[in-house]
């Protein structure tokens, strides 16, 4: 029997339409939520995610102060910038784009964000706050993928989680909230330095692909019945295509699904995610400032 498809894109709407409810009823005590979007440069991915990122923002009734800068951009203007963010009241949520231009330090950027205004969760007071399990902004994609599992009702509770993948953005931070008592999971992480990746992910009760190259994951590494989560979004050419490409995900979904319980599918499981859940994160940063006050 064929997988479940996990349908991110309505799971992402409703999250959207939670937060446009909450973001009307802020807005009635005076707090319009803001987002700073900064894109240094114009790398194609990133304008269209960037792009994503704005539309969602005005479906929700959130204000939008996009900053688009040239490649050229040199650090100390970027950081000067991120500074005016930072004392700008009616600001409530940073974020910068990344990947950033070869002649930026990104960690520099990063670091230069307030904690507060952190709605990517990438600042080390975030991501330290996070491995304790204190309150902080959650890193979006990996917290949209919680969010899936949760609304899909998968157990994670004593389950074996297998990550593909160890960057900061998601793997890393994956596997610190699915090992949390909240996820209950035990946890495995799979990288470049991993011998006989398939040894572990055929152990698998969720398998997690973030690693970013097609075709990572085949139905012979998937144990039956597992759920198979795919953060990868690769663009492979297609000429049959307007814009000459499509997106695959990291897992080879037809093959995968037939083995599979339940599985994202790409475009239109993981990705969506990360915008809703970089809402929900913009709509705590302003709850956060009516709690300040
Ligand atoms: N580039 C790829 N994913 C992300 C993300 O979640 N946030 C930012 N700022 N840049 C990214």
């Amino acid at each position: 029997m064929s997988a479940q498809i996990i349908d991110g894109f309505e799971i992402a709407r409703q999250e959207r339409e939670r937060v446009a409810r909450e973001t009307a009823l802020l807005k009635e005590k005076g707090i319009t939520p803001c987002l700073a979007v900064i894109l240094v440069g114009e790398n194609p991915a990133s304008v269209s995610y960037v792009t994503g990122k704005e539309k969602a923002l005005a479906e929700v009734g959130m204000k939008d102060k996009s900053i688009r800068l040239p490649e050229s951009t040199t650090e100390q203007e970027l950081l000067k910038i991120i500074d005016e963010l930072n004392n700008d009241k009616s600001v409530h949520g940073i974020l910068v784009q990344l990947p950033l231009p070869k002649h930026i330090d990104e960690e520099k950027v990063i670091m230069a964000i307030s904690p507060e205004k952190d709605v990517d969760g990438f600042h080390p007071v975030s991501v330290g706050n996070m491995m304790i399990g204190k309150k902080s902004y959650l890193p979006c994609t990996p917290h949209g993928v919680l969010v899936l599992l949760k609304t899909m009702n998968i157990e994670t509770n004593g389950k074996h989680a297998v990550i593909v993948g160890r960057s900061n953005i998601v793997g890393k931070p994956l596997a610190i909230l699915l090992a949390r008592k909240e996820a209950n999971s035990t946890v495995t992480i799979c990288h470049t330095g991993t011998k006989d990746i398939a040894s572990f992910t055929k152990q698998a009760d969720i398998l997690i692909a973030a690693v970013g190259r097609p075709n990572t994951i085949t139905a012979d590494m998937v144990k039956p019945g597992a759920t198979v989560i795919d953060v990868g979004v690769n663009r492979i050419p297609d000429d049959t295509k307007k814009s000459g490409f499509r997106l695959v995900g990291d897992v080879d979904f037809d093959s995968v699904k037939e083995v599979a319980s339940f599985i994202t599918p790409v475009p239109r499981g993981v990705g969506p995610m990360t915008i809703a859940m970089l809402m929900h994160n913009t709509l705590e940063a302003a709850l956060n400032t009516l709690e300040e006050k």
